[in-house]
């Protein structure tokens, strides 16, 4: 059966979770050390450093903050920390803290040396935010006891811990919070050697034999994201299984990405209906983000943490004071001439 495009997985090429992600497809596919893990080599680097000496003073490594767009490895890095230091770690979330006392009784929980991983730790509440300012300085946990004038407050020693937390969002952690943590690392988007890496990587776990042309290809139009390449992989494989294929060609990734709506710069529908709002719309811009949103359909979120990152890195984007505007490369590429008014803007 052949797949239509009504039955489009929509949005694969998106680096989204979705439920499905926390399957065991993710989890087949993570490293578990840090010799493993692609790319990112000066947090690497400063990792394996901070690793060794905790591990030779027998104390924890220091809170460290992981930041950067979704599904360039956030998580799986957490969780290689946890591993290299020996530690247990203990997972959850920004919103799912819901009271103050959610989160003293996961820190009272805590045994020597575990790992507190808090995903989407921009979005934790600041009532709970304040727990975590004692408990990460000192170790200890201030409670206040009763209410009113009869009101006293207590202090509770925790056992030493690393807080891991994750964001997409380092600009809304408050500066109290960020301050706290000792070690601030930036993920980075990968370069096309290194999703090549990744790439083969997966294919090799999931027994799927890439030609090499065909490797780099998907390496080339995964958005510069591991869990992009990851999906691509996964529905190169179905294709190339329908068709009986038993080593992938470079024609069955084409064939595969057109079906996805995927062009050989790895933009998708989204992106290029973005560019070209903008470009058609706006005069090719400044327009602000939820102006822009309404224009394409898209929720004003998915456009900030999904489409916006890989188009400002690959420049077919820019960010000003007023707005979003497009670039020469952005016009190029869609063999739209640039908008007058940006060029007199540039001039
Ligand atoms: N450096 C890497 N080397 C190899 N594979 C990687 C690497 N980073 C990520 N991956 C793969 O990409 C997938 C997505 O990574 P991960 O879930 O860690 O991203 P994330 O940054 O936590 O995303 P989100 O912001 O959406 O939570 C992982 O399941 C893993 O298979
Ligand atoms: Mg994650």
């Amino acid at each position: 059966m052949a797949l239509t495009r009504t039955q489009e997985p929509k949005h694969i090429v998106r680096p989204t979770k979705t439920v499905r992600d926390s399957d065991a497809f993710e989890q087949s596919l993570r490293p578990q050390r840090l010799s493993e893990y692609v790319g990112q080599g000066e947090i690497k680097g400063h990792l394996l450093i901070h690793l060794q000496a905790a591990q030779e003073r027998k104390e924890p490594m220091g809170h460290a903050l992981l930041h950067g767009p979704p599904g360039l490895g956030k998580t799986t890095l957490a969780y290689i920390i946890a591993r290299e230091m020996g530690a247990q770690i203990r997972v959850t979330s920004g919103p799912a803290i819901e009271k103050p006392g959610d989160l003293a009784s996961l820190l009272t929980n805590l045994e020597a040396g575990d790992v507190l991983f808090i995903d989407e730790i921009h979005r934790l509440r600041p009532a709970i935010e304040e727990v975590l300012y004692s408990a990460m300085e000192d170790y200890a946990l201030d409670l206040v006891i009763g209410k009113g004038p009869t009101a006293r407050s207590m202090r509770l020693d925790l056992k030493p811990f690393t807080l891991v937390g994750a964001t997409t969002k380092a600009g809304s952690i408050s500066a109290p919070l960020r301050d706290r943590f000792i070690h601030n690392f930036k993920l980075a988007f990968y370069t096309a050697g290194e999703m090549e890496r990744i790439v083969e990587r997966s294919a090799r776990i999931l027994s799927i034999v890439l030609e090499e042309e065909a490797a780099q290809n998907i390496a080339r139009c995964c958005r510069a994201t591991p869990r992009v390449a990851n999906r691509l992989v996964r529905a190169v494989r179905d294709f190339a299984q329908v068709a009986g294929e038993k080593s992938v060609t470079l024609a069955r990734v084409k064939e595969t990405l057109e079906a996805l709506g995927v062009d050989e710069q790895g933009l998708d529908r989204t992106d290029r209906l973005v560019l070209c709002a903008l470009i058609e719309k706006f005069a090719g811009g400044p327009v602000g983000l939820s102006t822009l949103a309404a224009a394409t359909g898209e929720e004003e979120q998915t456009l900030e943490d999904m489409v916006e990152p890989y188009l400002l890195q690959q420049g077919y984007l820019q960010r000003t004071p007023k707005g979003r505007m497009v670039t020469q490369r952005a016009c190029d590429f869609l063999g739209l001439s640039m908008p007058e008014s940006v060029q007199r803007q540039l001039l």
